[in-house]
């Protein structure tokens, strides 16, 4: 399915179908009206109507800006991939939602087809993008041609994060990604650094090795960089690569377990940043940290009752070995603080079940010190069309961590503000000159979804990596 930016306006497109948007009000000026109505269409937001005989396909929208417009060509373009029309024509409704309408076209076609023995095949060539404004006079082209080349990385790269995040712990496990984020180095001039077991007990890592302990597969700590000449900024963007979460030996209930594949998205988000931000040339140098683990049962496991001594040398009682998350990214979070003097530091991860119980499964939840540096990524978030929540850290829930026998617990001792209690963890891990550099993203909800919703369909949903994108774009304007 190729996507191209005509310059040309709509109507002077030939092609087998087309996509038209409706609002409410739209709907009551349109040549269609009738029939429309008849046929019950209300121009409802993501409600379809196919007109066969002038080829169109209409979506509701609650009106043509961004998110309504994003998702109703999700929406549409799912629609058409099940007929068999080659040639797709589509308004790209102004300079403004050019992006969405390529992202939704982009995501909303995404479908994992890696396990079947018989890939759908989706019959839709070509799409064109009619380089016009929202009334249907030609925009000007060489602008929006900027915006459709950004998006289309922007939303290809989050489509490859989803394709890692789908994949089996059979197919990917710790050494697995390093092999992924060495062959991304290769192919987009990036430097991939991986430490095996043994350089992380050099480095003193023994929260994260004791994770990965059970498993046939050992941790990895994956170091990727893109170096751009006289950067403007330096970041660090560290991700949870829990290649497979069983709980260990406070293991998950059956029905808990299934979809931990997805346990890595924080990692495969921030491989999606990489390959978007050197695709797109930005002028900052990122460094990706990824924490590659594998959390299993067997003689050898990390128990409830152990004392772990992290990187830092902060020492932590294990309480809980389900809470494994927060153990890998403490010792990589103190990795990329030593490797790297950054201006900002990031972290991704599905790290909370009490995240979704706080914020529903659709917003990524935001912590940090930082209210300035919230409220930026918060607003590059919405612009990106992703959803996020501030979860306030609160001085009264940091005794919950305390431990009788070592310097701090993975767990709370109170069932309620986990996804807090586990950010504040994290801070232990954090040095005093990064506490307002720092941000972590619980991702949770919304990296993995088993119903589709605006342009995500089942699946990894690439959580993070358009919002984080969008914050770097922003950096350098
Ligand atoms: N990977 C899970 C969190 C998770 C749960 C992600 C559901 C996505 C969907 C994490 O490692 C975990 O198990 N957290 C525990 C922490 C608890 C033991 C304090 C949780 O959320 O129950
Ligand atoms: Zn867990
Ligand atoms: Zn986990």
């Amino acid at each position: 399915m190729k996507l191209t930016l005509e310059n040309n306006i709509y109507e002077n497109i030939h092609a087998d179908f087309g996509i038209r948007f409706l609002t409410k009000e739209s709907l009551e000026d349109d040549l269609h009206v009738t029939l429309l109505k008849s046929a019950g269409f209300k121009a409802s937001q993501d409600e379809t109507c196919l007109l066969l005989e002038s080829k169109t396909i209409v979506c509701g929208v609650k009106e043509l800006k961004s998110d309504s417009l994003r998702s109703a060509t999700a929406t549409a373009i799912q629609v058409l991939m099940k007929h068999t029309h080659k040639r797709v024509k589509i308004s790209a409704c102004g300079i403004n939602n050019i992006k969405a309408i390529t992202e939704g076209l982009i995501l909303g076609s995404y479908t994992f087809e890696k396990y079947k023995s018989e890939p759908k095949e989706c019959e839709i060539t070509d799409i064109l993008i009619a380089a016009e404004d929202k009334d249907g006079n030609l925009a000007e082209y060489e602008n929006m041609k900027n915006f459709f080349e950004a998006a289309k990385i922007i939303a290809t790269a989050t489509n490859f994060t989803r394709e890692l995040v789908n994949t089996t712990p059979e197919d990917i496990y710790p050494q697995a990604m390093a092999e992924i984020a060495l062959d991304l180095a290769e192919r987009n001039s990036l430097t991939c650094n991986v430490l095996d077991e043994k350089q992380l007990q050099e480095q003193g890592m023994n929260a994260m090795l004791a994770v990965g302990r059970a498993s046939r597969h050992q941790p990895r700590l994956i170091h990727l960089s893109y170096k751009p000449e006289n950067p403007l900024h330096v970041i660090s963007l560290v991700g949870k690569g829990l290649t497979y979460d069983s709980g260990g030996l406070s293991l998950k209930p059956a029905a808990s377990m299934v979809t931990m594949k997805m346990d890595k998205a924080g990692a495969c988000a921030v491989l999606g940043m990489m390959k978007a931000v050197s695709e797109l040339g930005l002028p900052i140098e990122v460094h990706g940290f990824l924490g590659a683990a594998e959390n299993m049962v067997d003689s050898n496991s990390y128990k409830p009752d152990d004392v772990l001594k992290s990187k830092n040398g902060k020492t932590i009682e294990v309480r809980n070995t389900d809470a494994e998350g927060r153990l890998v990214l403490a010792d990589v979070l103190s990795y990329a603080q030593q490797e790297v003097e950054a201006d900002y530091l990031f972290d991704y991860a599905t790290l909370t079940g009490a995240c979704m119980v706080a914020l529903g499964q659709y917003t990524i939840g935001i912590m940090g010190h930082s209210h300035k540096l919230k409220h930026d990524i918060s607003r590059a978030a919405s612009k990106s069309g992703e959803l996020t929540g501030g979860l306030p850290f609160n001085e009264h829930l940091k005794k919950l961590l305390k431990s009788d026998i070592a310097d701090i617990s993975n767990i709370s001792s109170k069932p309620y503000g986990g996804a807090i209690t586990a950010g504040l963890f994290l801070d232990n891990f954090i040095d005093e000159d990064m506490k307002e550099k720092w941000l972590h993203f619980d991702i949770a909800g919304p990296a993995y979804t088993e119903t589709p919703w605006d342009c995500n369909v089942y699946g990894g949903t690439g959580a993070g990596v358009r919002m984080s994108v969008k914050f770097l774009e922003n950096l350098c304007k």
